[in-house]
């Protein structure tokens, strides 16, 4: 008899229908259709899917927690049913040493409310083996952004490649080529997408090609980059930001500011479908908070980015709902795929995966409110839209959500287990 079973209708091996799912020892124990154990937790109608999983968030730890910490990041995730996060390494200092990423480690450590895993940095002469056993994977800006991280030159590059190949880890690259990039003055979101035009994202990702590492491309904005990507075996990741805005439409000035650019309404269609067919494998928040201070200034000097990490996986589940987006493409795309790629034993409601689920009542659709999100920015572009969030949340076979509150202690785990050698 396992320790707890929970009861529902469970989204298991593509299809949902009424399962007990026996957890011990945070891990899922048994699957069956009539299952006892010494507590019982019954969702009855709801659904039970797999934790998300978001690969890309900037949670500000340390150094920027004025806009965020881990705590307050990790927090507005589990409120979206992720269960896991992968945080980049833009912080400040930047992870990109084995030091500056075991102090974030340490930092960071007992912060989360769900799993994470933290990105090491590349810049020139990185020493990428030191950091590999620490970190969940590589990321590697190429064209400039917010931080200091950027590679240019092609012995940089094909030293990261080789280097994240050996060491067996993806390589999270933000494909914008620098050399593509004007720095002309910039007064609005056409500016600022003519500055930094497809053709650099193009020009970046063709650069790669070749590569035996696991590249994962980050936040794909636009057709033509989708084009480049067609051929390859790269992984990669979309924003909700670029599936529902474009810089014509949005009208929120620097706060739609962002890196790649919002574009046209051409190319956020090409990226929806593409995205629906599976051609672009996972949603990616890149949550990039920023003050409302900091994006009060002028355009050219606010900074880019926004957040997302609370809103984007209930946007898509709302549209699940809805019969716009498949149900299964949405499980692959913000849980298995994910899992599969970085290698996590979660993702699937499958023996001996653990125990992480969002439960969702399918009929609570809500529109969002930035006054009921977690996120320290205080602001979100999503204002308004219709969005599914879980009714409850567990992690490891605990109980962390429920009925909007916090239930569970915070128990997030590092994915990457290390010795401190
Ligand atoms: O708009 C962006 N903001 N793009 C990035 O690549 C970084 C991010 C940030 O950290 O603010
Ligand atoms: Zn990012």
């Amino acid at each position: 008899m396992s320790e707890l079973v929970i009861e529902g209708r469970a989204y298991i091996k593509g299809s949902i229908s009424n399962w007990c799912i026996g957890i011990d020892d945070g891990k899922i124990s048994e699957i069956g259709k009539n299952l006892r154990g010494d507590d019982h937790i019954n969702f009855k109608d709801s659904i039970i899917f797999p934790g998300s999983i978001d690969p890309h968030v900037h949670f500000r730890d340390p150094g920027l927690t004025d806009k965020e910490d881990f705590s307050s990041g990790s927090l507005a995730a589990a409120f979206a049913g992720i269960t896991c996060v992968l945080d980049m390494p833009n912080t400040v200092p930047p992870s990109i040493s084995k030091a500056s990423l075991l102090e974030k480690k340490e930092i960071v450590s007992r912060k989360s409310w769900i799993d994470y895993g933290l990105f090491a940095g590349c810049v020139p002469g990185s020493d990428l083996k030191s950091m590999a056993p620490h970190a969940v994977g590589f990321k590697l800006f190429m064209g400039s952004s917010t931080g200091k991280l950027l590679i240019t030159e092609d012995a940089d590059i094909q030293n990261i490649l080789a280097d994240a190949n050996e060491c067996e880890k993806v390589l999270s690259v933000h494909a914008e080529d620098e050399k593509l990039i004007s720095k002309d003055p910039e007064k609005n979101l056409s500016d600022h997408a003519k500055n930094r035009p497809p053709e650099a994202e193009v020009a970046a990702i063709n650069r790669l090609k070749g590569a035996e590492c696991r590249v994962n491309i980050c936040h794909v904005s636009s057709s033509p980059g989708l084009e480049a990507l067609q051929d390859t075996s790269f992984t990669s990741e979309v924003t909700a930001h670029h599936l529902f805005f474009d810089k014509d439409s949005v009208g929120k000035g620097t706060y739609a500011k962002v890196n790649p650019p919002l574009r046209t309404r051409e190319d956020r269609f090409a990226l929806m479908k593409a995205f629906a067919e599976g051609k672009i494998s996972m949603l990616g928040s890149d949550h990039a908070p920023h003050t409302i201070e900091n994006k009060e200034q002028e355009f050219g000097y606010a900074p880019s980015g926004m957040p997302g990490v609370e809103t984007s996986v209930p946007i898509l589940l709302a549209m699940v709902k809805r019969g716009q987006f498949p149900l299964e493409r949405f499980v692959n795309a913000v849980s298995e795929k994910p899992a599969e790629i970085f290698g996590f034993n979660k993702g699937f409601i499958e023996l001996g995966k653990d125990a992480d689920f969002m439960i969702v009542d399918p009929g609570r659709i809500e529109a969002i409110k930035v006054k009921n999100l977690h996120s320290k920015c205080g602001w979100s572009l999503f204002e308004g839209f219709d969005a599914l969030f879980p009714q409850a949340v567990m992690l490891g076979g605990n109980l962390l959500i429920d009925e909007g509150s916090i239930v569970g202690d915070r128990a997030g785990k590092d994915v990457i287990v290390y010795s401190k050698s």
